[in-house]
């Protein structure tokens, strides 16, 4: 049995005042193992979003069956933890205090607490600022802190929406090499929606594309790079062979002619 299991499940949104229904995503059936890191690209409207929220429990499908370990989803749960590209820290909190916030809702204990964030705040290292407040941070610490209080909760799955796309791009790639070793450390499963096809071949077991209007998925891209993945990689033959398939995966999108290289459609 997979872990988490999408079976033709579609998604119509009900228009507000005089707009009508949109069909978000239709017949999408997607199969993701434990522990298993996953991207989804694809254009932007196809539905990404959409079925990271599902999969959260913050939006219901309209029809299909979703369920992990075999139980339907029904509604939010503290084993799935969501980040998103907006960091969504509380200001009046400190590093620590946000890492904390959920399991001191759920009243663990202050001694409990204390080791969970310190594991924490060391696992994204960010030792020496437990007690600065998120307007101190730079925009790469506060994800960081956003990554940490995610896991503060224990959860079996991250689900994370575009995490770093409101980072500058030198920031972007050391955050991808420490996701990739909290995501060694804390051994859950990962769904990873982004725009940036290299970040996505640089991160996942597998990479999902989909295609839009309405939401389905196009192709399933296995990465058989060797982990630890490295910045050298991001050169390597193997890499780019990943690459250039998910971008013309995508690039299908705008119809075959799309796809002929400028030289060739001159000369046709
Ligand atoms: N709450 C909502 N109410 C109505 N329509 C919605 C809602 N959320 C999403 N949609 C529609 O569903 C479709 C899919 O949206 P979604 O946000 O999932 O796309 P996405 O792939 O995440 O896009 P992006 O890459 O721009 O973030 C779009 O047509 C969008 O307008
Ligand atoms: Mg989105």
């Amino acid at each position: 049995m997979t872990f988490i299991n999408a079976r033709h499940i579609s998604k119509t949104f009900n228009g507000k005042n005089n707009a009508g229904p949109t069909l978000a995503i239709a017949d999408m059936s997607l199969d993701i193992r434990e522990k298993e890191f996953i991207a989804v690209i694809g254009p932007s409207g196809c539905g990404k979003s959409t079925f990271l929220l599902m999969v959260a429990g913050l939006e219901t499908p309209t029809s299909g069956d979703l369920t992990i370990e075999g139980k339907p989803v029904n509604g939010p749960d503290h084993q799935r933890a969501i980040v998103f590209q907006e960091f969504l820290l509380f200001p009046w909190k400190t590093v620590k205090g946000n890492i904390e916030f959920g399991p001191r809702l759920n009243r663990v204990k202050k001694e409990t607490c204390d080791a969970m964030s310190r594991d924490l705040i060391r696992l994204v290292g960010l030792e020496g600022f437990e007690n600065c407040f998120p307007h101190e941070l730079s925009g790469g610490m506060k994800q960081r802190v956003a990554i940490a209080r995610a896991l503060a909760n224990k959860p079996k799955v991250l689900l994370m929406d575009e995490p770093f796309g409101a980072l500058d791009a030198l920031t972007r790639e050391s955050m991808q090499l420490e996701l990739q070793k909290i995501w060694q450390k804390a051994r859950c499963t990962v769904l990873f929606v982004t725009h940036s096809i290299t970040e996505a071949v640089f991160l996942a077991d597998r990479v999902v594309v989909m295609g839009s209007r309405p939401g389905y998925v196009k192709k399933i891209l296995t990465i058989d790079l060797e982990r630890p993945r490295t910045r050298k990689m991001f050169t390597s033959e193997n890499f780019r062979h990943y690459e250039r398939v998910l971008k013309e995966s995508i690039w299908e999108e705008d119809g075959p002619e799309e796809m002929v290289p400028v030289q060739e459609k001159r000369s046709a």
